[in-house]
């Protein structure tokens, strides 16, 4: 009876320990089992998410992931050009935990797919003037500067995120394990919620004209969204912070704090379309702007070596 009782303590508690050391042994392995098109579909967003922690990290602290966490690299080549840009106290305290999060997304798809080191990144001021120029097809003088204060460095910002958040909605319907698809569902929530601080904080600056230009926080805006919808080329899928009254939430608002189709739902971007509009090309096979030397993964060498 004893010797019963103490096999069944024992079974008990070796079930205890054992259980959930195979339930995390089970998430750990779960790259292994997860579907090509879903290997894909998780490694692509890497590219935009190792511009965004570079991007937050040096304007907010000055250094990036060399300096952070220089594992998440994977060895990849140091961005060209990155600066600490000049913000105030409340800017780069929301920066720095836009940073923070986006070394937690490198670190959330590293975990679960094998990804690629860090591509080249150009990050450089010069690169961002040349995004700005032609959005507004002309050379602004001087030229614009996204390290230059807190206004710049959130218009700069403007254009991240939300490509991020449209490449998500696009593979949430391509996904096929439910693991890819609550990762991907994660990730999305974190940049639209990004996407939405930087929004709602130069809305409240919409009518300010951006210094030295005489064009408003709102005319930027309007301006970056019409050139990734031409670049991306693929119909209207990007909207600034005041459209028509008809293009606003059921057609009766001009403010458009946040960007969605004629029902108010998130637009969606294939990788083919994200990359036309982050190499600044419009062709995806073309690399530049951002990635001088092109994005990584199967999906953006596909394209690129049809160059
Ligand atoms: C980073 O990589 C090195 C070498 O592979 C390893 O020793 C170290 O533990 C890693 N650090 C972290 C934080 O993962
Ligand atoms: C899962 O991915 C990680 C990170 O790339 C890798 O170290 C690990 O070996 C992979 N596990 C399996 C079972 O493939
Ligand atoms: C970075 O971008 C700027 C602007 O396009 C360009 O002048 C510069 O050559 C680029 N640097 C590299 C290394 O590609």
């Amino acid at each position: 009876m004893f010797l019963a009782t103490s096999i069944v303590t024992t079974i008990a508690l070796l079930m205890l320990f054992l259980l959930p050391k195979s339930y995390s042994s089970e998430i750990t392995k779960s790259n292994s089992s997860l579907p090509e098109v879903d290997i894909d579909l998780l490694e692509f967003p890497l590219n935009l998410e190792y511009l965004e922690a570079e991007f937050f990290l040096y304007g907010a602290l000055g250094y990036g992931l060399d300096k952070f966490a220089p594992n998440l690299t994977l060895g990849g080549p140091t961005p060209i050009g990155g600066k600490r840009a000049n913000l105030g106290p409340f800017t780069r305290d929301v920066i720095k935990q836009f940073a923070l999060q986006e070394v937690g997304h490198l670190r959330a798809i590293q975990s679960t797919v094998k990804g690629f080191p860090r591509p080249l990144l150009n990050l450089s001021a010069e690169s961002f003037a040349k995004v700005v120029d032609s959005a507004f097809e002309t050379q602004l003088v001087p030229s614009f500067d996204p390290y230059r204060n807190g206004l710049n460095f959130l218009l700069a910002s403007y254009l991240i995120p939300y490509v991020g958040l449209t490449g998500y909605v696009g593979a949430s319907t391509k996904l096929q394990d439910p693991k890819s698809k609550r990762l991907v569902a994660g990730l999305l929530g974190v940049e639209s919620g990004q996407d939405a601080v930087i929004r709602a904080l130069l809305y409240r600056y919409k009518n300010i004209k951006v210094k030295p230009y005489r064009k408003t926080v709102a005319e930027f805006t309007n301006r970056f969204s019409q050139l990734r919808d031409k670049l991306g080329n693929a119909g209207v899928k990007d909207e600034g912070l005041m459209v028509p009254k008809d293009e606003g939430a059921e057609g009766l608002i001009t403010g458009n704090v946040l960007a969605g189709d004629r029902y108010s739902v998130a637009y969606d971007r294939t990788p083919k379309e994200i990359l036309r509009i982050v190499y600044g090309s419009g062709d995806e096979r073309k690399p530049g702007g951002f990635y001088p030397k092109g994005a990584d993964g199967r999906i953006a060498k596909s394209h690129l070596s049809k160059a």
